[in-house]
This record gives structure tokens, C-alpha cells and sequence, in this order.
């Protein structure tokens, strides 16, 4: 019985269109910025994301990080959704790496211009100077959700208004743009830096790319080396990236199908699931998450237990309509035999 593996859209193996483009890609030493494919995909995901300035980096954590490090002192406070990864996810860089501290807003992730205002710090003594403010579109811990674009640019006439840099954690830009239909740049405009993933839904083995004016970027550039980002011939992975740009972003709305598909049919099976994800990811509750988990990895269905009392189940690249079918019939039989 081949596994069914559910846990991110992280696990995507490369296909063979992008091996063949990985083998043939020209390549250089990026540190001393001669690799032309890596140059090319900094260019083609700047106008994609309609920012004159793009750097590739190694990973989404990097993108974040080496995006917010240029922009803030040690004692800051950042301001971020509730269950933000930069929060709970990045090995405490923040704090480690920036000396800031993260407070987070709101509810699912998403908040509003007022939750902003509501949090920005007195100009006093006794107050840790709030500097940053970070969005995450899509957002993973509330199971994919679109930040609604409208609120984005609330959000933004607040943190304009009290001079605070913006960064969007656009690790899965891409489900939004494909969701909504809005364009890459619309989502992108309010923000100082954003960083998208390759690695995510779009199936790239490797890397992120944070994109924001040449002047934002160059200092994030100087963050990227800080943190031991500078990569020599880095082509064969922008390779990856350029075909997966060109090749995997419409596609997303056959994983979003398919999530509803694997919604619906948790639903229909008696699971307390939104049977209508927004993206690519279905969050469902059980009992006991972990001992659920271990019953379906009997069976060949990967699937992560995310937080008290819930499964993440992610669709992606490599799962079929009909893996989703296999797997809501194995899922049905771990029910069936009354576990857990
Ligand atoms: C929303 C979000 N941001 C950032 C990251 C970090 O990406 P990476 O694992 O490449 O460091 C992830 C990873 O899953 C993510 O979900």
C-alpha cells in the first residue's frame, strides 16, 4: 500500500521537467553575484511580485528573518497575527537573531488597522518601541486562510501612519493569488519586503525569494551573508524555482480541489472539519490527535497532528483526486475499527 502523505506541501519531489531544467541550468558563483540563473529568477519573481528588487535566499525562515533583521533594534517589538510562523515555527529567530520581541495580534492569524493601533507602543520610556509590523498570506496555523486584501491595506494605512516597516510572509502567496484570482503585485504593494516560498505548493526543492526596492534589498542582501545565506552556484536550485514559476502556480487550484474533496469527505465520515478550505489545507479535530495520527500511519496516511485536539491534512503536487479518495476510504476503516 504506496503512502498517502499528507503532512506539508513540503514533501513534493521534483519532476522531471524540472530535473531536466536543474542538469541544464546555467550556473556561476552567485556570492559574487555571476550566476545568471539565479539573476534570472531574482528578476522574473520582482516583476511577478511588481517590486524592482528580488534576492534569493535558502529557505522561508531565512526570507523572514534576513527581511525583518535590517529593519529593527534590539528591544523592538514586531507585531504579527495570532499563530504566526515567525512566531512559533523559526526556532525563536527573532528573539535570537534580532533581539526583538514578537506580540501578536488578532485572531486566525488575520487582524485589522485597529488591532495595529491598538498595540503601537507610547513614545515613553517604559515602552519597547514597536517597529514592525508582519503579515502571513496565506496563513498556515488557521489551515490556509486568505488574508482578506482589504484588510491588508487597512492594516497598512495603520503601520504608514505610525512610520512602521511591513513585511509579508508570503510563504504561500501563491494559494492566495490563485484563490482570489488577485494578482501576485496587488498583494504585494503595501509591503516593504515580502518573501515568497518555491519549496511550498509549488514544489521546488529548495528555496525562498524576498523581493522590495533595490535600496530594502540591499540591506537585506547584507542579512542574507549575516546569517550565512550566500550561496555559490546556487543556479541548479534557481533552476527549480524558475520552472516552478512557470509551470506550478495555476495548478494550485487542482490542490485546492482537492482539499475540498478530502474536507467534504471528512465531513461526510462525521469529523468536525470547514468543509470549504480556502486553499490547500484541511484542519479537522479529534480526540487525540497524536494516537489518531499513528492509527492512519498504520494504514499509509501521513498526517501531522497541528495543536490541541487537531490534524493539518495538506494537499499538494504529488497527491491525486484519487489518492484523496484512497485516503478517505483508509481514514474510514481507522473510524470504522472505533480508534481513537
Ligand atoms: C507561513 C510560513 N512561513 C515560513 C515558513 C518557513 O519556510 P522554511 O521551512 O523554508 O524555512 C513556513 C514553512 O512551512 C511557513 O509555513
Amino acid at each position: 500500500m504506496p503512502p498517502i502523505d499528507l503532512r506539508s506541501d513540503t514533501v513534493t519531489l521534483p519532476t522531471a521537467g524540472m530535473r531536466r531544467a536543474m542538469a541544464e541550468a546555467e550556473v556561476g558563483d552567485d556570492v559574487y553575484g555571476e550566476d545568471p540563473s539565479v539573476v534570472r529568477l531574482q528578476e522574473r519573481t520582482a516583476a511577478l511580485l511588481g517590486k524592482p528588487a528580488a534576492l534569493f535566499v535558502p529557505s522561508g525562515s531565512m526570507g523572514n528573518q534576513a527581511s525583518m533583521h535590517p529593519f529593527v533594534r534590539p528591544g523592538d517589538v514586531v507585531l504579527a497575527g495570532a499563530g504566526a510562523h515567525i512566531l512559533h515555527f523559526e526556532g525563536g529567530a527573532p528573539a535570537a537573531l534580532s533581539g526583538v520581541q514578537v506580540q501578536s495580534l488578532g485572531h486566525d492569524g488575520c487582524f485589522d488597522g485597529a488591532d495595529v493601533r491598538a498595540a503601537i507602543h507610547p513614545d515613553e520610556a517604559h515602552y519597547a518601541p514597536t517597529r514592525l509590523v508582519a503579515v502571513e498570506n496565506t496563513h498556515n496555523l488557521s489551515g490556509g486562510r486568505v488574508f482578506a486584501l482589504d484588510r491588508i491595506q487597512d492594516v497598512a494605512a495603520a503601520a504608514r501612519d505610525h512610520g512602521l516597516h511591513l513585511h509579508l510572509d508570503g510563504a504561500r502567496l501563491w494559494n492566495a493569488v490563485v484563490a482570489t484570482g488577485t494578482p501576485a503585485a496587488d498583494w504585494a504593494e503595501p509591503f516593504d519586503t515580502v518573501s515568497v516560498c518555491l519549496s511550498k505548493g509549488l514544489g521546488a526543492p529548495v528555496g525562498s525569494v524576498v523581493c522590495g526596492s533595490e535600496t530594502v534589498i540591499r540591506r537585506v542582501h547584507r542579512a542574507r551573508k549575516l546569517m550565512g545565506g550566500g550561496m555559490r552556484q546556487a543556479g541548479f536550485l534557481a533552476a527549480a524555482g524558475l520552472y516552478a514559476l512557470e509551470n506550478h502556480i495555476e495548478r494550485l487550484a487542482d490542490d485546492h480541489a482537492a482539499a475540498r474533496q478530502l474536507a467534504e469527505g471528512l465531513a461526510a465520515r462525521g469529523l468536525r472539519v470547514d468543509p470549504a478550505p480556502e486553499t490547500n489545507m484541511v484542519m479537522f479535530e479529534v480526540e487525540s490527535p497524536a494516537a489518531f495520527s499513528a492509527a492512519l500511519r498504520e494504514r499509509e496516511v501521513w498526517i501531522n497532528p497541528m495543536g490541541p485536539g487537531r490534524l493539518r491534512a495538506v494537499t499538494h503536487l504529488d497527491v491525486t483526486s484519487d489518492d484523496i479518495d484512497d485516503a478517505l476510504t483508509r481514514i474510514g476503516a481507522v473510524l470504522g475499527a472505533g480508534s481513537p
